[in-house]
């Protein structure tokens, strides 16, 4: 029997794991495999669950859902039909957020490295505001908006000096990483201000990191970034109407009670386990920034509050249909699974060395009792689920039941966020489909398959480019 299992829409009926009333092997079977599922009510619930939250402390409070980790449409709008607004960061981000329609004051844009189109595409739309990620940046939007005789909302993001303890490639709130701007640039911010009247500054915006497992992390931020907008006001007379505190709330990777290990039982590192189990109260999290807003100097009543979530509200709202393939054995007695799923499909395994839970979703009252290594259909060693070349960052064995087997259904847990995005083809592989299983419980297509022939769509062959 599988231990309360991350996602509670998924419950086990007769053995097997069922998302409402649709058992995966249905689901797999009517619309294939790796195929994505989404529960609409999850997504609701994520949502609520935040902004009850906040709404606590923050009373002018919005979520702007940070569509990096999920753009497809249909969640798109449904994140808008929950009032939220939308986090874009390209250009074609902001086109799909035009695309479902969603009121510019309502949409935020990101990023380090936004061209001269992406720049005039935000100031022709008139977004609620560009958060600024440097000096030059400013200038560029000045520029633009300047040329275009408008007006462009801009709220610089500063580094708020905090780590989040989570892993090194999503910590984001340091001055050695590539984003924002330091306190020290905000004289020149004011300088530049002045220099193009088009700039309307809001606020600041600040972003710690993904996954962070330490509210202490979140309350420092706004410590010292609320301390920088209350000087930053009285020594400048730009005042701010809006915060925005960024995302990276975190969710649990690893079902309630659980906590994978090695082979021979011995345990991951702390920090590592910290991230996996993922638990944050969220309303601990709200109050407690907004307490370090008092502390600084200023009340969140006075302020539209946003803040960027993404994993949390989609992440565990989503898992991955995929099916074991082959089984081999290798001496020393831990026989091989392959499944159709590899980090073409999830690959944050292969940068982050990031745990997804698997678990036989035709054997859920089977006991997880069997080691096994685990890996895709991918032509590398490093296309595996558990740790094959000794980073000691995952558990170096998968445990699942004994008479897992080919043609079994594999269900990876907690892959709303950060998979369908990051997909790739790689080994002539088509992306997977993703259907959502609405409140009332009809599915329906969200993402069709990939075919072969979108794999050769793009190429121009032996032409030559024009
Ligand atoms: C600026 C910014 N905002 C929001 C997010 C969303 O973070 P998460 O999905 O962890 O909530 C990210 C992700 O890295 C980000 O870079």
């Amino acid at each position: 029997m599988i231990p309360n299992i991350i996602a509670p829409y998924l419950q086990e009926h007769h053995g097997v794991l069922h998302v409402g009333d649709h058992s995966v092997m249905d689901l797999r079977e009517r619309f294939g495999s790796n195929l994505f599922v989404f529960s609409e009510s999850q997504i609701t619930e994520n949502v609520r669950h935040l902004q009850r939250a906040y709404q606590a402390h923050y009373p002018r409070f919005r979520i702007m859902y940070a569509s990096k980790a999920c753009s497809n449409l249909e969640i798109l709008r449904h994140m808008v039909s929950l009032d939220c607004g939308i986090d874009a960061n390209s250009g074609g981000e902001l086109f799909k957020a035009r695309h479902i329609g969603v009121n510019p004051e309502r949409v935020v844009y990101n990023g380090t490295s936004k061209s001269v189109d992406e720049v005039t595409q935000g100031v022709l739309a008139g977004i609620r505001a560009f958060n600024v990620d440097s000096i030059s940046e400013l200038k560029r939007i000045g520029d633009v908006a300047r040329r275009l005789g408008l007006t462009a909302n801009v709220m610089p993001r500063v580094i708020p000096g905090v780590l989040g303890g989570t892993v090194a490639g999503f910590e984001t709130g340091h001055v050695g990483s590539k984003f924002g701007m330091p306190f020290e640039d905000l004289p020149e911010v004011a300088r530049v201000l002045r220099e193009y009247p088009c700039l309307k500054f809001r606020g600041f915006h600040c972003h710690v990191g993904s996954q962070v497992v330490r509210t202490e992390a979140f309350s420092s931020a706004m410590r010292n970034v609320v301390a920088e907008m209350v000087r930053f006001g009285r020594e400048t007379g730009f005042m701010a109407d809006t915060m925005n505190m960024g995302g990276g709330l975190p969710i649990p990777l690893v079902p309630e009670g659980t906590m994978p290990a090695h082979r021979d039982g011995s345990p991951l590192p702390e920090d590592v386990q910290a991230l996996m189990r993922g638990t944050i109260s969220i309303p601990d999290v709200a109050a407690e920034t907004a307490a370090a807003w008092r502390a600084a100097g200023a009340d969140p009543a006075d302020f539209d509050v946003f803040i960027e979530p993404g994993r949390s509200v989609i992440g565990t709202a989503g898992i991955l249909l995929s099916t074991i393939e082959a089984r081999k054995t290798r001496p020393g007695g831990v026989d091989w699974l392959l499944s159709d799923c590899g980090f073409n499909t999830m690959p944050e395994t292969l940068w982050y060395d990031w745990y997804y839970h698997v678990v036989a979703g035709n054997r859920a009252r089977e006991a997880a009792d069997t080691a096994f290594r685990l890996g895709g259909p991918l032509c590398d060693t490093g296309d595996s689920q558990h740790d094959e070349t000794g980073r000691g960052r995952l558990p170096n064995v998968r445990w699942l039941p004994k008479n897992t087997r080919i043609g079994d259904c594999l269900v990876v847990l907690g892959t709303g966020a950060y998979c369908i995005e990051q997909q790739s083809n790689y080994n002539g592989r088509p992306r997977a489909a993703a259907v959502i299983v609405r409140s009332n419980g009809v599915v329906e297509w969200i993402t069709r398959r990939e075919t072969y022939e979108d794999l050769i769509a793009r190429d121009f062959g032996a032409r030559r480019a024009p």
